[in-house]
């Protein structure tokens, strides 16, 4: 008897589509085999050199092939408990730090075992939509725009919970994620004391993806995390029972360039709900990855700590990734687009809305087939806005939006990433001059694909 190929994955699974990002990236890879240069703004993985110690921890610790304990390596809880109370001014305990390999297993963790239906974000990083839908949840849309740099209002998340409950949905998470992919957006603390307010009211966990904390632009500033601000709410330094639980998640993969390490983390609030999450959590972990990887985890702990070479190798990073947002930011400001203003992690957003007209004479109407467009005639590689939860009919230009990542603007090769990357380094937290040329080899290309839309007649 013949059988259909489709009669082997669930229709759920069969939904499933390949990230786009991996899309992306196979694109660049087709178009520069037919011997066309592309700029690769299109991944958001980040290259800049391992930290020296923590490079020659692994490399220590590579013998190191026992499973470690579900939770994480003892000595890394710790080290990050300390790092993040030390940083935001909180109490934080080694017991509430659940380490994962990377902090996306840890969010399809949560989406899978917590109950309800998510408020999610617009735009929102593309993995989050997938996720839920996975754990068959359904996710409500809260609208941001562009003129707020994409901020979150009462009224915006009000709206997403009567819709949900309109829906006979039952709205019981929410996800944030601050300095924001694809954003660059970074909550201020009024901001997530109107997010954290309303969670608390409605009885809604807070889930905020934390990974680009570190790399926030304005250095003078206090660190700010969710964790805080529901604290400083409920007035106890360690929430009490009575607290809507709020988790935290983050990891290797941005700070230290060590996405292929796969290490990440959550730190659950120390409230009997938290216990109980953070233990449910623990025994998903253990029937589903066991553990991050020994070595990893080893050498993580030494990325964690505030020694004067780690703060300074933090500080370095953020104002390499600041430097090259804010220029690309600026170049396309001054193209005409609407764009936000990227105040942390490394992504810009901009709309072509205002070459809306031009785009439509040459059957552009969504954001992919804006990127196919950029991709094809321009050789800039971008992910479109609709990855990211735009619709193509969608409020304030997002159905022509773009998401460009500055993380492959650096070095052209592999061998470049560990010769020239220390010195870069430094001279980027010294204030020196940068000389980048795969940034000016992008902005150029933008110049060309925006004036190939000025020369075309409305
Ligand atoms: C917003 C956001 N959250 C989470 C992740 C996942 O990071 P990892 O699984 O490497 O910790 C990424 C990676 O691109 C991200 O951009």
């Amino acid at each position: 008897m013949a059988t259909s190929i489709q009669n082997f994955v669930t229709i759920k699974a069969g939904k499933l589509r390949l990230s786009p990002t991996l899309e992306i990236n196979e694109l660049v890879q087709a178009t520069r085999a037919k011997g066309n240069k592309v700029v690769h703004l299109g991944f958001g993985e980040a290259t800049f050199p391992v930290q020296k110690d923590v490079l020659a921890a692994h490399e220590q610790h590579s013998r190191s092939t026992s499973y470690m304990p579900v939770a994480g390596a003892l000595e890394l809880r710790q080290a990050i408990a300390e790092y993040n109370a030390r940083r935001y001014g909180i109490q934080i305990e080694a017991d509430q730090v659940v380490v994962a390999p990377g902090s996306k297993p840890l969010l399809f963790a949560l989406f899978d075992i917590l109950k309800g239906d998510v408020l999610l974000p617009r735009p929102s990083w593309v993995s989050y939509e997938p996720q839920i839908q996975l754990a068959n949840k359904r996710h409500f849309w809260v609208e941001t725009d562009e003129h707020d740099r994409h901020s979150i209002t009462f009224e915006a998340l009000d709206a997403a919970y009567k819709r949900a409950l309109e829906e006979k949905a039952d709205p019981r998470i929410m996800l944030i994620n601050s300095p924001s992919n694809p954003t660059g957006q970074v909550f201020s603390p009024p901001v997530l004391t109107v997010i954290s307010t309303f969670c608390q009211d409605k009885g809604i966990v807070l889930i905020s993806d934390e990974i680009y904390s570190d790399l926030t632009y304005d250095q003078e500033a206090n660190p700010i995390s969710a964790f805080q601000i529901s604290n400083a709410i409920t007035g106890d330094a360690r929430p009490s029972k009575a607290a809507t639980p709020v988790i935290i998640t983050s990891g290797l993969s941005k700070t230290y360039s060590a996405g292929g390490w796969r290490v990440g983390y959550a730190i659950f609030p120390h409230c009997e709900s938290g216990r109980h999450i953070r233990d449910t959590t623990l025994a998903y972990a253990s029937e589903c990855w066991s553990a991050a990887s020994a070595p990893a985890q080893l050498a993580s702990i030494e990325a964690l700590g505030t020694s004067c070479a780690m703060n300074s190798y933090r500080r370095m990073v953020t104002s390499l990734h600041s430097h090259c947002t804010t220029r690309l930011y600026e170049a396309l400001r001054d193209l005409g687009l609407n764009v936000a203003e990227p105040k942390g992690a490394f992504y810009v957003y901009p709309s072509f809305q205002p070459y809306s007209a031009q785009l439509e004479k040459l059957n552009v109407r969504t954001s992919v087939e804006l990127s196919q467009w950029l991709i094809s005639e321009c050789g800039v590689a971008a992910l479109p806005g609709s990855a990211f939860g735009e619709a193509d009919d969608g409020l304030v230009g997002g159905r022509l939006r773009l998401r460009m990542a500055t993380s492959y603007l650096y070095f052209q090769s592999e061998a470049d990433r560990y010769e020239k990357g220390y010195a870069m380094l430094e001279r980027a937290g010294e204030e020196q001059e940068l000389y980048l040329p795969l940034l000016d080899e992008a902005i150029l290309s933008l110049q060309g694909a925006v004036q190939k839309l000025r020369d075309t007649p409305k």
